[in-house]
């Protein structure tokens, strides 16, 4: 599995927990930053994440900014991607497995790091269940392929 991830000034300490996180899993990880606390922009960063894992470069990508918020709306203007702002360890199941999120977005500032991780261990741990499930993600693929832009 390759994870991309990435992170502005408020999440990057939260980043690089998650890093450690993959590493320690043995997963092959592409950091797109930021690095060091030098203020920037959420959406960069979303952007680079959210390519990686549209194109299939990435097969899952994580985002932390403040409130995951940012990220989470930024990311999911480019198609293919859904990105699910995450708080709670119930919805990062559901996440993956009803909506087959394919990127997570975590907020630095409203998450502690532990139940960020713990949200973390269970995106990646969890399947997308399919079903009819799969016939509402091709709605939103339809979404996509709708736009205008
Ligand atoms: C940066 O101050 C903050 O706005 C950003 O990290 C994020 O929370 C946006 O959604």
């Amino acid at each position: 599995m390759r994870v991309a991830l990435g992170a502005d000034h408020a999440g990057v300490h939260l980043k690089e927990a998650v890093h450690s996180l993959l590493q320690s899993r043995g997963i092959d990880v592409h950091d797109f930053g930021t690095v060091g606390e030098a203020s920037v922009d959420y959406p960069d960063y979303a952007a680079k994440v959210g390519r990686a894992v549209a194109s299939g470069e990435a097969d899952l990508g994580i985002l932390a900014c403040g409130t995951g918020l940012g990220m989470a709306i930024a990311a999911n203007k480019i198609a293919g991607v859904r990105a699910a702002p995450v708080v709670d360890l119930e919805s990062a199941r559901l996440a993956r497995e009803h909506n087959d999120a394919n990127v997570l977005a975590l907020g630095a500032r409203v998450t502690s790091p532990e139940m960020a991780l713990q949200i973390v261990a269970i995106f990646l741990d969890t399947s997308f269940a399919g079903g009819r499930h799969q016939r509402r993600l091709d709605k939103i693929t339809a979404l996509d392929n709708d736009r205008h832009c």
